[in-house]
């Protein structure tokens, strides 16, 4: 039998004598997400434990808050996925979570997570109590090459272009912007259009600086103005799920979509070939900048020895060189660490890679800003897209709503 990289890196650890089982939660349903986390679950059996897998439909809006009732209402998973911030930071402050310190440090997390501020996110009081897994950023636009061809003209290299050309896309009998209609969608669109906008130094300052002058003047109307311009673009997208959103843009039936660049696994999966058949362009191609949102998996206390040596065994194994490849190739994610052979990346992924070696990273929003006031403003975003809500009011509500997180 030929020895894989990964069975030969198995070897090298501990089997446990048992397999002893763990309930994984996550929300990762679509096609792209579903080979993705595939992987984590073979190698999980592979090492001689056993991946019961947890799905939950209906996005992360929908997963968390049953996630989060299980967990403070007695039932708790053997792990569980969450982004990259702050969404589980009072389940570790109440005590519900396990400290996996001894396993970061048996590993050097230290060293090798990159950029560092993924291990910051999982560390409270010095103790580190989740294991990231990748970095997804949200600001990436998705073209479909065959609408521009069709229609004869070059496909845009950047937001403006898109703009500029949506009444040809229009005119062609075709949707400009695919946009679903869960509101978490809203707001990574109006995040990723407040950066080709305003610029990259404006949503530092309201986002990391929290600064509310600049939340609240002419800079960001204009991006408010905008973006009901935008929506005007996304009109005909009538659809709920952001893969869906993304199968209009794969079946040619919309011309793009912003999306986090978990989007590339749906392409991947239909077979579609990065350059040929679909364009990508991060920071909507006028800001070649990542923000470092993604998942991390973080693990109940389930007091049984036995399930929480098993969590550590998986907390260590989805760190691990292999099972980063393995993960990040299908998801369209980066890696966590930059030790590992990417040999085989798509474009989109490359582009990625590039970036992320540059260093022009910002946090997520995830990041910046505590739970509460990322559901207030997907929920008024979500009705600003879809409604015709005038862009000066949503602006006063999205201004008093950062306000509430300071
Ligand atoms: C997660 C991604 C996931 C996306 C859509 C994001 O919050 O970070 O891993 O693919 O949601 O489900």
């Amino acid at each position: 039998m030929r020895l894989t990289k990964l069975t030969a890196l198995l070897a090298t650890v501990a089997m446990p004598a048992m397999a002893t089982e763990l309930e994984v939660t996550h929300w990762w349903t679509s096609g792209g997400e579903a080979a993705a986390v595939a992987e984590l679950a073979k190698a999980f059996d592979a090492s001689g434990d056993k991946w019961v897998d947890g799905a939950i439909a209906g996005g992360g809006g929908t997963a968390r808050p049953i996630m989060i009732s299980r967990i403070t209402g007695g039932d708790p998973m053997g792990a569980t996925q969450f982004n990259h911030g702050q969404q589980a930071l009072e389940l570790v402050e109440a005590g519900l979570m396990l400290d996996l310190t001894d396993v970061a440090e048996a590993n050097n997390w230290k060293e090798v997570i990159f950029p560092s501020t993924l291990l910051d996110a999982c560390t409270v009081d010095g103790r580190i109590y989740c294991a990231p897994v990748n970095i997804h950023s949200p600001e990436w636009l998705w073209l479909s090459n065959k609408v521009y061809e069709d229609i004869g003209i070059p496909v845009p290299t950047n937001w403006n272009e898109f703009v500029e050309t949506a009444p040809q896309v229009e005119a062609a009998g075709k949707t400009p912007l695919a946009l679903g209609n869960q509101p978490w969608q809203s707001n990574l669109a109006f995040g990723a259009i407040t950066v080709a906008v305003a610029g990259l130094d404006v949503w530092k300052a309201v986002n990391v600086e929290k600064n509310m002058d600049v939340a609240a003047g002419p800079e960001m109307a204009a991006v408010f103005e905008a973006a009901a311009n935008v929506r005007k673009l996304a009109a005909n997208s009538n659809v709920q799920d952001w893969n869906q959103a993304t199968n209009l843009v794969i079946t040619d039936q919309a011309a793009g979509q912003i999306m986090g660049d978990w989007a590339q696994g749906e392409f991947q999966v239909a077979g579609e070939v990065a350059g040929q058949d679909y364009t990508c362009l991060p920071g909507l191609g006028l800001n070649a900048y990542l923000s470092t949102g993604g998942d991390a998996f973080y693990f109940p206390k389930l007091n049984d020895p036995e399930k929480e040596e098993a969590q550590k065994r998986l907390a260590a194994l989805l760190v691990s060189p292999e099972v980063q490849v393995a993960f990040n190739l299908k998801k369209g994610s980066l890696p966590i660490r930059g030790d590992v052979d990417l040999a085989a990346a798509n474009d989109c992924m490359k582009k990625g890679l590039e970036i992320l070696a540059s260093g022009n990273l910002v946090p997520s929003g995830d990041m910046a800003w505590n739970p509460d006031v990322q559901k207030q403003n997907e929920d008024l975003l979500v009705e600003f897209f879809k409604s015709d809500m005038a862009a000066d009011r949503a602006h006063a509500q999205w201004v008093s709503n950062l306000k509430t997180g300071l």
